[in-house]
């Protein structure tokens, strides 16, 4: 993983947010089919299955045979939405990918190899904020460089150019307890960019952001992320976000997760707070909620 101070990740409960899925058994039959690329994707997930196994040797079915490839686009950015209910096995996907956690079954590869461990092409921002609480916001942000031996020159030149892109420039000396939630996750996200992984994994960043500040990230990541030559990997369960992000959205079915649908969302050209009315996105609302309810239940 791109960010190797970041502490052992707890599983976090419960999972705040606006429009939350519920997907219901008897929602339209699955439309999802892998079809592998021939070229080596950026990242592929191959019949990848996940169990836990208590202590009592009780198994978890977390994920069932989900396959898909991201490719390679280069000099530009990519935003992949997983959109799922609460408890379906989205972290532990994200997890799987990030390498805190093998699968039971299946392959994950990125660039054509194996993921075996974290790596520094991987990078990882949780729901929970993880930052070291002793270090400033500057110093959080360059610790991963620091310990790549990256010259103090270059790694202040870095994370100035991140901090501003956050919009954190003012607070580049304070320390996160005076940070307020969202600019927590701003740092978390600038911590992870400023390392360039090659595919960036977002378990449900905004999840426990009151819904103004919510909005406020989302627009600053469509912006940043427009800048940058990477790929995010986003989950999610609300699907207003999934809509407003998403290149490509992922439809997971309650736990075990396997893909239901892959929707390949509209470039709106302008993404700003009237687009989220708009009629053109409120038809992909729809699409996405028609593919989670059956009829009966609207
Ligand atoms: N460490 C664990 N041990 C046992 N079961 C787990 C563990 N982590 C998650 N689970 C179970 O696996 C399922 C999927 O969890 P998770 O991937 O966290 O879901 P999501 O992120 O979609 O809410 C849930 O039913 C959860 O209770
Ligand atoms: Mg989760």
């Amino acid at each position: 993983m791109s960010d190797p101070m970041t502490p052992n990740p707890q599983v976090v409960g419960g999972e705040p947010g606006t429009v939350a899925v519920t997907v219901s058994s008897k929602g339209q039959p699955a439309t999802y089919r892998h079809e592998p690329v021939a070229e080596t994707p950026k990242l592929r997930l191959s019949h990848v299955s996940i169990s836990y196994i208590d202590r009592a040797g009780q198994a978890t079915e977390a994920v069932r045979d989900v396959s898909f490839d991201i490719l390679n686009k280069p000099d530009c950015g990519e935003i992949v939405v997983f959109l799922g209910p609460s408890g379906c096995g989205k972290s532990t996907i994200l997890k799987a990918i990030a390498g805190l956690l093998a699968p039971t079954q299946g392959e994950i590869t990125v660039d054509g190899q194996p993921v075996t461990d974290v790596g520094r092409d991987r990078g990882m921002v949780f729901q929970a904020y993880t930052s070291f609480g002793w270090l400033t916001v500057r110093e959080n942000l360059e610790y991963g460089l620091r310990l790549q031996g990256v010259p103090k020159e270059e790694r202040r030149k870095q994370s100035d150019k991140y901090l501003q892109s956050v919009g954190l420039a003012d607070f580049a000396d304070r320390y996160p307890k005076d940070l307020s939630g969202g600019m927590k996750q701003r740092e978390a996200i600038a911590r992870t960019l400023i390392n360039r992984p090659k595919v960036v994994l977002m378990d449900e960043p905004f999840g426990a952001l009151d819904p103004q500040t919510r909005w406020g990230m989302q627009s600053l990541l469509l912006d940043v992320s427009r800048t940058e030559d990477n790929t995010i990997l986003f989950v999610t369960h609300d699907v207003s976000e999934a809509v407003y992000l998403g290149d490509t959205v992922y439809v997971l079915s309650p736990r075990p997760a396997r893909i239901l649908h892959k929707v390949d969302v509209p470039a709106f050209p302008v993404h700003d707070v009237a687009l989220k009315s708009a009629p053109e996105f409120r038809a992909v609302e729809k699409k996405l909620l028609d593919l989670l309810y059956s009829p009966a239940e609207r």
